[in-house]
This record gives C-alpha cells, structure tokens and sequence, in this order.
C-alpha cells in the first residue's frame, strides 16, 4: 500500500500525468508516469497541487471517470475552450463582446443572449470556438488547483497604450504554470498612442517570444473597438486548436465542469456547465460536487433549448437539487439511488470535515485504492 504510480496519483488528483512528472523535475526527481513513487513523494505532490488528502471513498472512486480513458477510435475532434486574461482595462470583455459579435449563428437567430460565463461562436467557416469569460486571474488558478483545466488556449489582452503591467506580468505565469499555450491580442491598435512594437519587445523580458520577433508564440494586432484584426485572432485560434489536436469521445455519458453556478428565484439552481466529453442530454441523472439531479432542460448561451450537449459546448443546466460549486465535476451516472447515494456520502464528507477539521491520512487514501 506504500506504493502508487504517477499516473495513478495523477487520476485520483485529476491533474494530468505529465504536470506531476514536470513538477517532480523542479523537485530534482527524475520518473516516467509508469513508475512508482513512495508514500512521502505522494503527499509531497499533493500537497504541491494544492490537494487535500481525504476525498476518496469507495462512491469516490466509482465515480472517479477519469480512469476509463476513452479508446483512440472513440475520439472526434472537438472545439477549442479558449480563456481571456490580461490586465484590468484592457479590453478583455470589449473582446469577448467584440468576438462574440462574429458568431454567424447569433446572428442568424437574433434571439436574446443569455449572461452565461461561457459562450460558443460559430465563425465564417463553419468552425465553433468556445470562449470563457473571463473568471479573473484567481477564478483561473483555483479552478485549475481543482482539477479544472478547462482551458485550452490563453489569449492574452495587452493594450498597446498601456504595454506590459502587473496583471499581465500574473496572467503570463498563471499560463506557463498551466502549460497552456498562448496567443497575444495587442488590443486598442486603433489609439494614436498605440505601440504594439513596444509591446512584442516588453515581453521578450518574459520569456514570450512573438511571431513577429521569429518566435513561436502567435501575436495578431486588434480592436475591440473597430473589430481590426478579429478575424486574423480566430484563424490563430484555429490553428493553435488544429496543432493542439483536441478531441474527446461524444457517444458515451456526459462528464462536465461547472463554470458558474447561482440560485435562481424562479428556475431553482442553475448551473453552466462545460461538456468534458459524452453528450449531455435532457433526463439525464447526475451528481455534481454534494448535489444530484436530473436534467430538466438545458439551454445555450442563445437562450435557444438544447436538447443534447456535445464537448466543449457550454450549457445551463436546469434540475440540480441545490448549487454547486465552480469547478464541480458533473458526472452522469446510471439511477437516481446511485446519484443520491454519492451525493448523500458527499455531503457527509463535507459535514465531518467542517466539524473534524482534521483532514484524513494518506493512509486511507492509499488503502482505498486496493
Ligand atoms: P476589467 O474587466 O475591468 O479588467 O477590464 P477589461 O479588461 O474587461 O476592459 P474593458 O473591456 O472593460 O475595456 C476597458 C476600457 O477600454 C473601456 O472603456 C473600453 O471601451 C476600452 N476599450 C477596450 N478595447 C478597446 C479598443 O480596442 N480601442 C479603444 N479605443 N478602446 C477600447
Ligand atoms: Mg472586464
């Protein structure tokens, strides 16, 4: 029981193989995913990613998706999850607006756009790209410690009348730490004191080497105000997606991240949810985090119903039992018993750790996984 491999403490943190072999090389450890580590290099790793210790039970690993990986021939390619993150004022929402605002089926419809924090645009050539909005650098981070690496694709938002600040300087780490490669909007271009040159050269002292400077890290000048160089952004985004080959298995049952959750006075609680992989769809039970339910409806960021949700797309659930937490895991699964039963366990948990306060030992969680 002293032993576990890289990838098995990997699925049980649902942090990716590769993060923790990279973290371990900081720590001077070289080891492959396959290879076993001790007990003390386990907690060590856990506590890195900001991983409490005790959240495994019997329910827990059940529920654990993460172990069945999906068959290569099950995989289809799906739309890229693209975050935007930069310094406050920006243009980081005058962004997503002005992207959202190319989105040809938003056009076609015309119907009434819900406040979602996530959306989906359909662009010109017929490709979805999904966009959180942006959660704050902090939202990001604490998502991501969770488990929640929703995020495919940084853009970052630098005002060429304002260059590199403080913010930027975070938002940069925060996407390095992440591994998650990064495009960079030079954004206000259509001020007289626009610098977007300033800017490339600014972050050379970051270590992000654009395009234009003969890096690799993609760069495109734009306007939220004018809509300059929106399109040139998407067919980067396009591309970074095509190179990141992302793809999940659409014909099984649904995992999905919640992005934001609320209690609403007359629909109950409301959670968006982001497809991991599987197709959502109406009727479906689940638990997410302590909560079960059942999917009542779902709706788009269109306001239009959907009835069933592939990966990437993000929803708003309707028949949760109470509200969940940004950064969840909604899992489907296959009886009500079964989603009360973990739901019911889960709460538990959460109960004898509020009065305990003394977090379980690694023991169990070693001796769980027999
Ligand atoms: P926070 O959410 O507060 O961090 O700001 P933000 O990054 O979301 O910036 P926001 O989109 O609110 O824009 C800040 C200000 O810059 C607003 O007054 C926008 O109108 C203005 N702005 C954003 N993009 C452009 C642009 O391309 N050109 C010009 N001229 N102004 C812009
Ligand atoms: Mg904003």
């Amino acid at each position: 029981p002293e032993a576990i491999t890289v990838q098995e403490l990997a699925n049980r943190m649902a942090e990716k193989g590769a993060d923790l072999v990279k973290a371990m090389f900081k720590m001077g450890m070289m080891v492959t995913v396959n290879q076993t580590i001790d007990q003390d290099t386990a907690e060590l790793l856990v506590t890195e990613f900001g991983h409490n210790i005790e959240r495994v039970s019997e329910s827990d690993i059940d529920l654990d998706t993460s172990y069945d990986v999906d068959a290569d021939e099950t995989l289809k390619t799906r739309p890229p999850v693209v975050t935007i993150m930069g310094h406050v004022d920006h243009g980081k929402t005058s962004l997503l607006d002005a992207l959202r605002g190319t989105d040809v089926v938003r056009g076609e419809a015309g119907g009434i756009t819900q406040h979602m924090g996530a959306y989906q645009i359909k662009t010109k050539g017929g490709d979805l790209v999904t966009f959180l909005d942006t959660p704050g650098h902090a939202a990001f981070t604490q998502m991501r410690m969770r488990g929640a690496n929703v995020t495919d694709i940084v853009v970052l938002v630098v005002a060429a009348d304002d260059g590199i600040m403080p913010q930027t300087v975070e938002a940069i780490n925060h996407t390095k730490a992440a591994g998650v490669p990064m495009i960079v909007a030079i954004n206000k271009i259509d001020k007289p004191e626009a610098n977007a040159q300033k800017v490339r050269e600014r972050l050379l002292e970051h270590e992000i080497v654009v395009e234009d400077m003969s890096g690799d890290v993609q760069d495109v000048e734009v306007s939220a105000k004018t809509g300059a160089g929106l399109d040139e952004l998407i067919e980067k985004i396009l591309l970074q997606a095509e190179l990141l080959e992302l793809k999940a298995n659409p014909d099984r049952t649904a995992d999905a991240t919640v992005i934001e959750a609320k209690l609403d006075k007359g629909k109950g609680p409301l959670a968006t949810v982001l497809v991991r992989r599987g197709t959502l769809k109406v009727g479906d039970i689940f638990v997410v985090g302590t909560e079960s339910g059942r999917v009542r409806a779902m709706h788009d960021d269109k306001g239009r119903q959907i009835k069933e949700a592939p990966p990437a797309l993000p929803v708003e659930v309707l028949g949760l039992g109470g509200v969940p937490m940004a950064g969840d895991m909604l899992s489907v699964v296959e009886s009500e018993q079964r989603a009360r039963e973990v739901a019911l366990y889960r709460h538990e948990q959460a109960t004898a750790k509020r009065t305990a306060m003394a977090p379980a030992s690694l023991d169990t969680m070693f001796s769980a996984l027999q």
